[in-house]
């Protein structure tokens, strides 16, 4: 019976790994990268995602499935920031997920220095 359930269990993993939901269907970021070469990403977000100018969000090191999220609000025109709606017009979901995985995968900026704490 303990062997069944094991055997039940591996299929159901295996299933899993195969399927398009799985592990293994893990985003291309090499095809990500392509396209936001393709799309100069880097124009406005800085070179390898990180922003030079305040004003521009740094995408490297950004999550995954916020800016995957965030491209598709663009996309939908539920964000609206008019720099952003060239770039991110006609991409599909799945080539959304590849440039997040690209810039998720970059080595993000250092962190602001804010300074020591004051004491009071
Ligand atoms: C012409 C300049 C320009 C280009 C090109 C551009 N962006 Fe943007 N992007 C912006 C601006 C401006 C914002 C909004 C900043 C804000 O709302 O404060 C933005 C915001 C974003 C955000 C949301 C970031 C956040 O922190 O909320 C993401 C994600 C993003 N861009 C991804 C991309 C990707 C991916 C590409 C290439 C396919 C791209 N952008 C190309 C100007 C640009």
């Amino acid at each position: 019976m303990q062997r069944r359930v094991d055997w039940a269990a591996a299929v159901m993993a295996a299933a899993f790994c195969l399927s398009p939901l799985g592990p293994t269907a893990a985003q291309d970021a090499r095809h990500g990268a392509a396209l936001a070469e393709e799309r100069s990403c880097v124009a406005c977000h800085g070179p390898s995602g990180v922003s030079a100018v305040p004003l521009m969000p740094s995408l490297a090191g950004q999550q995954a499935d916020y800016v995957t999220l965030q491209m598709i609000l663009f996309r939908e025109g539920l964000r609206q920031v008019p720099a952003m709606a060239e770039p991110a017009r006609g991409l599909t979901d799945r080539n959304i997920e590849d440039i997040a995985a690209y810039f998720a995968g970059l080595p993000s900026a250092p962190k602001p220095d804010r300074g020591r704490p004051t004491r009071r």
